[in-house]
């Protein structure tokens, strides 16, 4: 990237930021209609309520911000790294996000979009995409590497379910395939995706280990989440499944 683009960049990071909102709104109604697969993928109670849609848009346009001195941005893209491998993001994923954003940048801006911009855009974005898919070779190739470790979505059955309190039920989760699991770190998180027939998707959410470091299982602690006022309970800590398939990260 050369000093022009860098410069054309940091021209259009405050327009971008101003029309905030709707860019991330234009570019998630437009990366699902292309790729409703998706959908598995992402919270959607989330996009819903609006809560983390903004986090992908917004950090990318943070790196542009920062494109002059990208390395103060590296622990944060550190913690995205985790969340990303947490839910079994792929190289092959950055190109789709990459080319709707592209995309929602020109469509949004209309003709204050040159060819220029939209270039310099491409440039950083693949450039951080870079980044992002090198952290999380790295994450991947760790978890690889340990005992009882694996990448991917692994089948998970509960063995015990224990009532902590009117709210909290811990759940014991043992590979299907009588395998080993990584020994925990603490303050570890997994996440976990169930299939949901009331949305007809699979959704995924993060769970804190709450058990001792140990090669045999993973105890979380669910607190069901209760929304009295609008009644809409949470999705997930109200359903309850026998098995579930478990990502670690
Ligand atoms: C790193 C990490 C670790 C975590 N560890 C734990 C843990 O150990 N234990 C634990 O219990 N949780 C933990 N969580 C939270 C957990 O991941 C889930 O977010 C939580 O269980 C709620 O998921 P859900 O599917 O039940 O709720 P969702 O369906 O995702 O809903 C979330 C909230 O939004 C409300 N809501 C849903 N739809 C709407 C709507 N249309 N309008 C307004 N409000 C709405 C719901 O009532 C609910 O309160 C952790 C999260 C992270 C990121
Ligand atoms: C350079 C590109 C990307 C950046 C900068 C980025 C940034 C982010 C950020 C900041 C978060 C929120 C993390 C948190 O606070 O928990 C996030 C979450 C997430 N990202 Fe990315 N991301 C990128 C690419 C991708 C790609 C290619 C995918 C896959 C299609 C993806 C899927 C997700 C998902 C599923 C979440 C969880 C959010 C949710 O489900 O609500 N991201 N990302």
């Amino acid at each position: 990237m050369n000093e022009n683009q860098r410069e054309l960049i940091s021209t259009t990071v405050p327009i971008l930021r101003a029309h905030g909102l709707t860019l991330t709104t234009h570019f998630y109604k437009r990366m699902f209609l292309h790729h409703p697969d998706l959908k598995n993928t992402f919270n959607m109670g989330n996009q819903k309520s609006g809560k983390q849609q903004n986090a992908l848009a917004m950090a990318v346009l943070a790196y542009a911000e920062h494109i002059a001195n990208p390395g103060v941005l590296l622990p944060e893209l550190k913690r995205i790294g985790h969340k990303h491998v947490s839910l079994d993001i792929r190289p092959e994923h950055y190109p789709i996000v990459g080319n709707h954003l592209i995309a929602s940048i020109k469509e949004v801006l209309g003709e204050a979009a040159s060819k220029e911009i939209l270039e310099a855009w491409e440039i950083a974005y693949n450039q951080l995409a870079e980044l992002m898919i090198g952290i999380e070779a790295d994450c991947y190739k760790s978890q690889t590497d340990k005992i009882g470790g694996w990448t991917g979505w692994r089948p998970f059955e509960v063995k015990e379910k224990v009532k902590e309190s009117d709210e909290i039920t811990s759940f014991y989760l043992y590979p299907s395939d009588g395998g080993k699991v990584v020994k925990h770190v603490p303050g570890q998180f997994i996440s976990l995706k169930v299939f949901l027939p009331k949305l007809g998707l699979n959704q995924a959410r993060q769970y804190s280990v709450s058990s001792a470091p140990n090669e045999h299982y993973y105890r979380i602690s669910v607190k069901k989440e209760i929304n009295v006022h609008l009644n809409v309970n949470g999705m997930i800590s109200n359903f309850y499944m026998t098995k579930y398939r478990l990502a670690i990260r």
